[in-house]
């Protein structure tokens, strides 16, 4: 079957470490897991990470790349997969689809029968691609870790990323007031489209917020803290531009905040998403649509840092 996979590691340039050709049908290493046929799939920053050689050790090549995906179910349901799968031996006890098992990026993908959800009414399953990885980590970074009902404000930083962009349009779709960084004008208008008030990196705001997405790090985690309101929850699941930032202990203790780290959620919570997005008609930020031909060309575009929002495959086409 045809594939997307790292075939090596390339710290510098992981575009040349993928390759786009044949691989063996998916086996199943337990009795419960089934094939799945994939509909749409897309990209995150995690997929550059491991052709990076991030996660990923050198016996593990070649890895079929992807986390996220829609697909048919041998039953000839649609379905969403969910990505997180147990995994004994590994420090986490989990391990996301394409670390240890092979990801989603391929016309086939095996996964246990339990981690597929039935595909709501009214989501494509190109909208649905892009929720089982970045909008499930905003959408716990919010919820469970955020703790987002008990606040008024949010700030999220670096507003063109996939995980940034869900959680500003989660965050205003809940009616939050959410203020939004991004080093780009252009992605500044366009996050302002989305419902934030959209500032430039650092900028002071016009009040201290509740909540801090971050998935940044080391470039914005200063303005984070200095952003954040007494007993303030800033949420990391990232390090986009760096995982070891100077952090001021003392406005930490002083303002009472809470640092918190999350990686991507359960499926309880996945669930929860895509019924809030059917029926509160939230749509995911596309960025580009590229059909599974041209795979390559998503993963350049991912890597040219200048989406906003997600880049999807279309399996189909
Ligand atoms: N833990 C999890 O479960 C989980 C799940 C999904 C993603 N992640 C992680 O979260 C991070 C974000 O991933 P993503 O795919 O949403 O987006 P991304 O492509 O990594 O981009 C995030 C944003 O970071 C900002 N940025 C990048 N370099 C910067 C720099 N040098 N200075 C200031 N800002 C910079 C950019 O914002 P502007 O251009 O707008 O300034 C960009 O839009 C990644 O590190 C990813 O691995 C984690």
């Amino acid at each position: 079957m045809r594939a997307a996979f790292a075939t090596r590691f390339d710290d510098a340039n992981p575009l040349a470490a993928l390759t786009v050709g044949e691989r063996p049908e998916p086996t199943h290493p337990a009795d419960d897991w089934v094939t799945v046929q994939v509909r749409a799939s897309s990209l995150n920053h995690h997929d550059l990470w491991s052709l990076r050689g991030v996660g990923l050790r050198a016996e593990q090549l070649p890895m079929i790349l992807g986390c996220d995906a829609v697909a048919v179910d041998p039953d000839g349901n649609e379905v969403v997969v969910y990505p997180v799968v147990a995994t004994p031996g590994d420090p986490r006890g989990v391990s996301i689809l394409s670390e240890h098992f092979p990801g989603t990026l391929a016309e086939r993908v095996a996964v246990p029968r339990s981690n597929l959800l039935a595909l709501p009414a009214g989501l494509t399953a190109t909208d649905a691609a892009c929720l089982p990885t970045a909008w499930l980590t905003a959408w716990r970074m919010l919820t469970t870790k955020g703790r987002v009902d008990e606040a008024d404000a949010v700030l999220v930083q670096g507003a063109g990323g996939g995980v940034a962009t869900a959680a500003v349009a989660l965050a205003a779709a809940m009616g939050k007031r959410v203020y939004a960084t991004s080093r780009d004008a252009a992605k500044r208008e366009r996050i302002a489209e989305l419902g934030a008030t959209a500032v430039e990196p650092g900028a002071r705001l016009p009040e201290r917020v509740d909540v801090v997405i971050e998935t940044v790090g080391a470039a914005t985690f200063d303005h984070s803290l200095k952003s954040a309101a007494p007993m303030a929850r800033i949420v990391v699941s990232g390090a986009t531009a760096g995982h070891e930032p100077k952090v001021n202990l003392r406005r930490v203790f002083a303002m009472q905040l809470e640092i918190l780290g999350t990686s991507m959620g359960t499926p309880d919570e996945l669930a929860a998403l895509l019924a809030f997005c059917a029926e509160r008609s939230v749509r995911p930020v596309v960025d580009t649509v590229v059909p599974f031909s041209r795979v390559a060309d998503a993963f350049a575009r991912l890597h040219s840092g200048d989406v906003f929002g997600k880049v999807v495959v279309d399996h189909t086409a």
